[in-house]
């Protein structure tokens, strides 16, 4: 594999995407694990985010502390992106949040834009794009081309599961974006379904 594809071993992590996978469990489970993880793969995507010096006085004296020392933008993909949002906000919560809506053709697995508002906004020093599905690549790097064009300079994929189909073009594509994932998938089925994966991660956190 290449380019710069970080998957999460940590057995809890493993753990909690095969809750995913699994048809039998509910929404709710699914949902609780999928805002664990990806507060868990925010966490190993953040270890290099700038920090600004910031003094603080605790009850016995003054010492240096650290604030994070960048605007950081969350850019859920809906719908299935939203999920991804607020365990994040937990750890970051001035965090500033653009929702981009995308959706996949059925028949030409094309991603169409139906809604997106940062383009009126001053950019941010780095966005997250949050998707749980890497299937062929085409939101991904639509998401990614979206923000280049706003003007953000850093960007960085977090999804849970990955084809290795998306993987290669969003690589192509946009070689210095890191891509946080917690599984790359064997294959992609007739349809762009990721297998194994979890079926339709929209449907499965909201409707199913
Ligand atoms: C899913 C998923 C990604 C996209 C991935 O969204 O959340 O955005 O498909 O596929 P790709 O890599 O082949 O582009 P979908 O279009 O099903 O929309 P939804 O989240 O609203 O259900
Ligand atoms: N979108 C999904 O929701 N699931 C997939 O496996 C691929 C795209």
């Amino acid at each position: 594999m290449t380019g710069q594809v970080q998957v999460l071993t940590h057995p809890l992590a493993q753990s909690f995407l095969t809750d995913i996978r699994d048809r039998r469990s509910q929404r709710a489970i699914i949902r609780n694990r999928i805002r664990a993880l990806s507060v868990l793969l925010f966490y190993e995507a953040t270890r290099d985010l700038p920090q600004h010096a910031q003094p603080v006085t605790t009850p016995l004296a003054e010492t240096c502390g650290v604030h994070v020392g960048a605007t950081v933008g969350l850019v859920p993909v809906l719908r299935a992106g939203l999920g991804m949002v607020d365990g994040i906000l937990e750890f970051l919560p001035e965090a500033r949040v653009f929702h981009l809506g995308l959706f996949r053709d059925e028949t030409t697995l094309q991603p169409v834009e139906y809604y997106s508002k940062f383009a009126e906004h001053e950019p941010v020093n780095i966005a997250f794009v949050l998707d749980p599905m890497l299937a062929t690549g085409g939101s991904a790097v639509a998401a990614v081309t979206r923000l280049k064009e706003w003007g953000v300079k850093s960007i960085r994929y977090l999804g849970l599961f990955a084809a290795p189909e998306g993987v290669a073009k969003l690589t192509a594509a946009h070689p210095d974006v890191p891509i946080h994932v917690v599984a790359v998938d064997s294959h992609l089925n007739d349809r762009g379904y990721i297998v194994p994966g979890m079926g339709d991660a929209g449907d499965r956190q909201f409707s199913a």
